[in-house]
Order: structure tokens, then sequence, then C-alpha cells
């Protein structure tokens, strides 16, 4: 049984946990930073990256405290490397480094997206390779075959914007607040997801990639036009349909178990239950972590942490923060 300690810093949620490699989340701690970026609607990565500065080593310490557990009993320490925000990245990384020297335990230097790629294992036991992810977050929109630890075949992304990133916008441009995504959805509740005409981009497209940005400038035209309900209900629901329709061209084409959903935008529930209906139609599995595990956490960080200790992956020192990597 190995015992691992998780950090995350790269973007605006602060987050410490300790989970072990019998999938258990000993702790799991988490200080967001919403209300410091509201006035700014958006984040601001100086703001990020000071807030990061002042949360994150007493994170740490309640974290341990929670689990009641000292350093000297964790095998390893996993800090977010990137991509990401570099001074939030460098935030977490830096004091992952400075444990490890501290307490001459290993580094493991986990890219953000196997987080999020990962995660759905530590939720789910018998989730085995290969499985197809959809990985849709506020930086990304991908579909990965992952094969295995540290084995991931990319098989589309976005040419555009994240599909958070469209919800992040169209909430701005409606002026229903930040953050976006759950903002959209609740709105969405209350209109009519056929009301407005707006695009699906690359809809049927022979290509695999996906596209959001003529989406949005759509929505941009629209309001004032429709009420902000109508417009969130139907902007979701043309997001829906592009990820449904990509996702189901990947599908088509690759040997997987199941199909996962993973990134913050796999909090949506209307994401999630057509994603679950195409899986069924499809007879395969159907995965997506609970709510708290699709958006930033540790204990994500943590548990690919586990898997790659279990694989023998640690890393030096003196390995770089990386505000871009590409899985
Ligand atoms: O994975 P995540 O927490 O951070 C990144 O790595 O980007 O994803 C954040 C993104 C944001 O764009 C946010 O608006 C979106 O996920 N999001 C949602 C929902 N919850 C978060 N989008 C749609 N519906 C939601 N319920
Ligand atoms: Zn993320």
């Amino acid at each position: 049984m190995a015992l691992i300690l998780g950090l995350e810093s790269s973007c605006d949620e602060t987050a410490a946990a300790l989970v072990t490699s019998d999938r258990r989340i000993l702790a799991h701690k988490l200080a967001g930073q919403e209300a410091a970026h509201r006035p700014y609607g958006g984040v601001v990565p100086e703001i990020a990256a000071r807030a990061h500065v002042e949360v994150m080593a007493p994170l740490v310490e309640a974290a341990l405290a929670e689990a009641g557990v000292t350093l000297d009993q964790v095998d390893a320490i996993a800090a977010t490397a990137g991509p990401g925000l570099i001074g939030g990245v460098m935030v977490g990384l830096v004091t992952g480094k400075a444990l490890a020297l501290a307490s001459g335990k290993p580094l493991i230097a986990v890219n953000h997206l196997e987080g999020h790629g990962l995660s759905p294992r530590l939720a789910d036991p018998d989730l085995a390779f290969p499985y197809l992810l959809l990985l849709v977050s506020g930086g990304h929109c991908q579909l990965l075959l992952v094969e295995g630890v540290g084995a991931y075949r990319r098989l589309a992304t976005t040419i555009d914007d994240a599909a958070g990133e469209a919800f992040d916008k169209t909430a701005k441009l409606l002026g229903l607040g930040f953050p976006g995504g759950p903002a959209v959805e609740k709105a969405a509740v209350r209109g009519d997801p056929r009301a407005v005409p707006l695009p699906r981009p690359l809809l049927g497209s022979a290509e695999p990639h996906f596209s959001f940005a003529g989406l949005k400038s759509a929505v941009a035209r629209v309001v004032g036009q429709y009420s902000a309900e109508d417009i969130a209900a139907s902007f979701q629901q043309a997001v829906v349909d592009c990820l449904l329709d990509r996702t189901r061209r990947a599908l088509e084409s690759v040997e997987a178990s199941a199909l996962v959903v993973a990134g913050g935008v796999a909090a949506n529930a209307s994401v999630r239950a057509a994603l679950e209906r195409l899986a069924g139609e499809h007879g395969r599995r159907f995965v997506a972590p609970p709510l708290w595990l699709c958006t930033d956490n540790a204990a994500m960080i943590a548990w690919a942490g586990v898997e790659r200790f279990a694989a023998g992956l640690t890393d030096p020192l003196d390995f770089p923060a990386r505000p871009r990597w590409p899985l």
C-alpha cells in the first residue's frame, strides 16, 4: 500500500490531498479563489499566484492533520507541474520539491491533464485500460485513447476554444457572472433549448476535431434578442450536440472498454446524460467521476501520483514548471 500527497495550483484552486493506492482518500482540502477573481470576470494570473502562496502551506498541514499522518509516512509527493498559469504552477511544484527535499521522499511531477484523465480510475476500481476519454475543461477539449499510465493517444482536440471556455464566455456575454459553466447550466434549466438557432461547428465533419469559436460569436449576436435562459439552454444544447457527434465518431473508430468523461465540463448534467446514452447505444460502459472530482482538485493529482509511483515513475528535483505541456 502506498500513500501519496498530491498538490494542485495550476489555475484558481489551491488543493492538497492524501490518497492511498487502495483508493482511500484520507484527506482532500481545497481553497477556491472565486471571490478574488469575480470583480474581473475571469482568473487574474497574478492574483491567483499570490493566493496560492498564501494558502498552500497551511493546506498541506491541514491535509496531513485530517489524515492523521506525518510527512514521514508518505511514500511520494505528487505536484502538478503544468500545463496552467505559470505563477500558480510554480507555487505547487516548488512546495512539492521543498517537501520532497526535506523528507527525502521522491517527487512525482504530474501533468494536470493526466490527473483529470486518470481520476475516473480513482472513482471506479473496475475501469480498465484502454478507454476512450473525453477531456473537457476550461483550457482543453480533447478525445484521448488512454492505453495505460503515460500512454495517451490523442484522437481529437479543439481547433480554437475549449468547451469550458465557451461556457465561460457565454456566461460573460449573458451577464451571468463567474465561474461561467455552473451559471449557464443553472440558467439553462429555465430555458428552451430549441428557442435560439445556433450553429453546431464541425457537426458531421469527416475530420475528428472540435470547434467552439463560431458558437460563441453566434451567442454574441443574439444577446438581447432572446431571454438569457433561452440562450443559455440553446447554447448548452449546441455544445452537447457537438461533443456527442465528435465522441460518437471516435467511439466508432477505436477499441475501448468504456467511454469516460473528465474535466470541469464533465460536471454538467446534460453533458453527462447525453454521453451516458451514447455509451449505452454503443454497448460500452460509461464512467464519470463524482462532480467534486471533475473540477480541479488535488485528489486526482495524488491518484495520478499513485499510478505513476506504482509504475516506478518519479522525477528529479529540477523538473521544470511547464505552462504548456501536451499529454
Ligand atoms: O477542470 P477545471 O476545473 O479547470 C481546468 O483545468 O480548466 O474546468 C473548469 C471549467 C470552466 O470553464 C468551468 O466553467 C467549467 O469547467 N465547468 C462547467 C461546469 N462546471 C465547471 N461547465 C459546464 N457546466 C458545469 N456544471
Ligand atoms: Zn483542470
